[in-house]
């Protein structure tokens, strides 16, 4: 089965109430691009408006609790984002790896309770620079998928999206031939341990996608799509991103 291109954007701690216009302007011109899956994750405040305004559109969380309900102050579960008519979560990016102190095994209990909630989910893992520099990226990365990608899941809905930490927000993308050495990595771990259904699992890659560099990076090897920060929040800056997917296939 052919992979669809994907791109999502992350809206990050962005966005209020008038945000949803731009919402509605990414989603509208998403629909020139039907052979491209588009999906927005704003703040949990922003999902049942833009669920509201944008009919039918892909719109997600940026994290879920493992659990599905509880004494949890200030946690949503993954249901919950469900309910609030929510078809996708992100779990283990790396600002909640690194700044909320979440390990592999937190991360797999959150894929875990997202697949569980009838949720696709996006599992981010990526390296810091200093184990970038010292060449120790793949091998980083790799144990992240061995950790934190759950055992038991419908391929279609897991994808992965690959987002060095150096490059997130910072204009630094890596080369072409190091995201699809890393890409094509990834593929091979996840076709070794859960054999031929690795094929229909999703990578993404992330961290200062633009549009002047996505047609380039959605080129590399087994990059099947975009996870986008800064590049993500307006129609004029994501919308080119969308099409460059388009033009590939
Ligand atoms: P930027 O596109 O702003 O670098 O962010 C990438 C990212 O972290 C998406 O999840």
């Amino acid at each position: 089965m052919a992979r669809r291109k994907y791109v999502v954007g992350n809206w990050k701690m962005n966005g209020v109430t008038a945000s949803i216009a731009d919402a509605q302007a990414i989603f509208a011109a998403a629909t020139e691009h039907p052979g491209v899956d588009v999906a927005l994750c704003p703040p949990f405040t922003l999902i049942g408006a833009m669920v509201a305004a944008a009919p039918g559109a892909a719109v997600g969380g940026q994290d879920c609790h493992s659990a599905t309900a509880g004494a949890f102050t200030g946690s949503v579960a993954a249901p919950m984002l469900a309910d609030a008519g929510a078809t996708l979560v992100i779990v283990g990016h790396s600002e909640r790896r690194e700044g909320c102190g979440e390990r592999d095994a937190d991360v797999r209990a959150k894929a875990e309770a997202g697949l569980g909630a009838g949720l696709s989910v996006i599992l981010c893992v990526g390296e810091p620079r200093e184990v970038r520099e010292s060449g120790g990226a793949i091998d980083y990365v790799l144990a992240q998928i061995a950790g934190s990608v759950p055992e038991d899941f419908d391929a279609t809905r897991l994808a992965i999206a690959y987002e060095p930490i150096w490059a997130i927000g910072t204009g630094l993308v890596p080369t072409v031939g190091d995201v699809a050495a890393m890409h094509g990595a990834i593929r091979g771990a996840l076709t070794a341990r859960f054999g031929g259904k690795a094929e229909d699992m999703r990578l993404l890659y992330g961290g200062s996608v633009n549009g002047e560099n996505a047609a380039e990076l959605l080129d590399a090897g087994d990059v099947d799509g975009a996870l986008v920060g800064g590049a993500s929040l307006t129609a004029a800056k994501f919308v080119p991103i969308v099409a460059a997917a388009a033009a590939l296939r």
